[in-house]
């Protein structure tokens, strides 16, 4: 294994605001996630390329897709395809793993900030479904009430686990296998192992490297110091006996340290994976370094540099949403990169590439060929703004309703049977690579 340098601070961290000006810099932390604005003090857009290369995470290229389709027999996702996840740490050592027939982990989670989800909270779990079901391995999904009790001053303990409760049922209608996924949420779930790591992570990380990734400050609370190791130690396989068994003593096991883990998150959630990557071989058995792969933040119905928000309604698509409300939602609100007047749209044509239509086609519609001839219509504005938002209104309506009539079927004894620590049965790779 080399020995990677310690990894650099956060945006956050480096974050500058210009005074002389309205620009603000980007500024990205698993809290707060800001693009920046020019100097006018408009939204600017995301820079990824930026953030990864500040953040060193690798980018996700050609090649690796290639690699993906060779040892897995299977398309990328599309998501991949469109750069929508588009950076990775040692996705490829996975697919070394998987190439080898040898087990890994997948492990996602959620805050559970409101009793509702929009389509960019569920987009990673679309993701993580697709993974899943080409790598056929068990997946851990940790809901994290307890970090959105001490981040979230105006919520109660109760408010969160109704939400979290909530929230695995919305996650379950995604579609999970049950023989191999467990979800918990943290106020219920976490002692024994688990705990176990998580103190003994929390004694080998400081104060100081926490606040560098986090941002904290002399009057943060304590819990949120602490919290940090629990997602981290969520992402060892030691911290579930249940799943990857224990050794003849009932202690940590030797054999569940070296399965690996990949985590698919979005690109803020970086920071606290960089410590658990940083501290693993300090483990007791030590734990090899996780993987992830990271995606981009859905744009929101306002446009580029703006992100959904749970707290502003016509700024994303519940999952709750009705078709009608869909359609209100994409016609009034959803930003256009077309011309002013449809005279003018017909002779300069549309801007796809900022469009929030087709943005969202971009994410649910599988036919790359029909999304490059809609792209090339609009540019040429053969194709008006209205027309297109037609398209993507029945797309999302088609999307939301196939959830919707999932999420019906999950009861109260659906989540019990998900949420129940247990054993769980996978296969992997039924055809590896003979050494
Ligand atoms: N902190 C995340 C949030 O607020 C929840 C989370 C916990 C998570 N573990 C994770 C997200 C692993 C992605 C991967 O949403």
């Amino acid at each position: 294994m080399t020995n990677e340098p310690s990894e650099p601070p956060s945006v956050a961290a480096l974050a500058v605001t210009d005074t002389a000006t309205k620009a603000t810099e980007q500024a990205i932390d698993p809290w707060n996630v800001s693009a920046g604005t020019d100097e006018q003090g408009n939204a600017k857009e995301f820079d990824y390329a930026a953030i990864s290369k500040q953040w060193n995470t690798k980018l996700i290229d050609d090649e690796l897709l290639a690699r993906f389709t060779k040892v897995t027999g299977k398309e990328p996702h599309r998501w991949l395809k469109r750069g929508l996840f588009f950076s990775h740490r040692d996705f490829n050592e996975i697919l070394d793993c998987y190439e080898r027939g040898e087990t890994f982990m997948l492990y996602t989670g959620r805050g559970p900030s409101s009793g509702s989800m929009h389509i960019g909270h569920t987009i990673p779990f679309e993701f993580t479904k697709w993974l899943q079901d080409v790598f056929d391995v068990p997946l851990v999904i940790m809901l994290t009430d307890d970090e959105k009790f001490l981040f979230k001053n105006d919520l109660k303990i109760e408010d969160v686990r109704q939400f979290a409760r909530e929230n695995a049922k919305d996650i379950i209608a995604v579609g999970f296998d049950p023989k191999k996924t467990f979800i918990y949420m943290d106020t219920e779930y976490i002692g024994g192992h688990f705990y176990q790591n998580a103190l003994e992570f929390a004694r080998a990380v400081t104060f100081n490297q926490v606040r560098g990734a986090f941002g904290f400050d002399l009057s943060t609370n304590i819990g949120r110091i602490f919290f940090p190791a629990l997602q981290c130690v969520a992402a060892y396989p030691t911290s579930y006996p249940h799943i990857f068994g224990d050794d003849p003593a009932g202690n940590r096991s030797k054999k569940s340290s070296k399965i690996r883990c990949l985590i698919p998150c979005a690109i803020d959630q970086d920071p606290y994976f960089r410590l658990v990557r940083d501290n693993s071989h300090k483990m007791k058995p030590p734990i090899k370094k996780a993987a992830l792969i990271h995606s981009k933040f859905l744009t929101g119905l306002y446009g580029p540099g703006g992100k959904m928000s749970s707290s502003d309604p016509n700024s994303a698509i519940f999952m709750s949403d009705t078709a009608k409300q869909i359609e209100k939602k994409i016609n009034k609100h959803a930003f256009s990169g077309g011309q002013e007047t449809i005279e003018l749209h017909k002779e300069l044509g549309g801007n796809p590439d900022v469009d929030v239509a087709y943005q969202y086609l971009s994410y649910f519609d599988d036919d790359d060929a029909k999304l490059d001839e809609l792209a090339q219509q609009y540019r040429k504005g053969d194709l008006g703004t209205g027309a297109l938002k037609k398209i993507c209104v029945a797309k999302l309506q088609e999307y939301v309703k196939g959830y919707q009539d999932r999420r019906k079927e999950v009861t109260d004894d659906v989540l019990e049977a998900y949420m129940t620590p247990r054993e769980l049965k996978w296969e992997g790779n039924k055809n590896p690579v003979k050494p």
